[in-house]
């Protein structure tokens, strides 16, 4: 290589290095449990915006795009889904109303604040985008689903 440019060694240390980090096993478990109990929402439409929205992080029903399998953004979904699953799984929900009613507020929370779903999640999912008036519709969807 010593005749060849700074640039092309670099990038050929780059391509090395990118090959050698798909070999990390963290990020290759796509797995999805079994759907254990579906979060009973007030409706249809709630449901079908909280699919589009939250499930590939908040569910066991994770659509696994072909980029969650190259690393480093496999570690960053892994570590979303498993984070996200961890804090509230609509696929395994509480069959106590009491608890049932917190989750749904907590969600409402969160999406009326804009913290969910997360901005970078736009980037790849354009139709997780909510604006203003669908924003308020799904924060709508889920109080109902919680005072139901
Ligand atoms: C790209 C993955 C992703 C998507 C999509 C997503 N979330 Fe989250 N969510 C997370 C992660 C990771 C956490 C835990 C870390 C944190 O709080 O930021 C979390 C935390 C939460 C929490 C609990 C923590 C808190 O801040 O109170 C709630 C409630 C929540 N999300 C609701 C939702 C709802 C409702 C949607 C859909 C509108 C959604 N999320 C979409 C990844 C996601």
């Amino acid at each position: 290589m010593k005749k060849w440019p700074w640039w092309v060694k670099t990038l050929v240390i780059l391509v090395v290095l990118f090959g050698l980090i798909q070999l990390i096993p963290f990020g290759h478990n796509h797995q999805n449990p079994a759907v254990v109990v579906e979060a009973n929402f007030d409706g249809q439409s709630t449901k079908d915006m909280v699919k589009a929205s939250c499930y590939d992080c908040h569910s066991n029903e994770t659509v696994w795009p072909w980029y969650s399998n190259v690393a480093p953004v496999s570690w960053l979904t892994a570590a979303d889904v498993a984070e996200g699953r961890d804090n509230l799984n609509f696929s395994d929900w509480s069959s106590n109303s009491v608890v049932s009613q917190e989750l749904f507020g907590a969600a409402a929370e969160v999406v009326s604040r804009g913290k969910m779903p997360p901005f970078y999640y736009g980037w790849m999912h354009p139709q997780a985008v909510l604006d203003a008036s669908t924003r308020q519709q799904l924060v709508d969807g889920l109080q109902k689903s919680a005072g139901q």
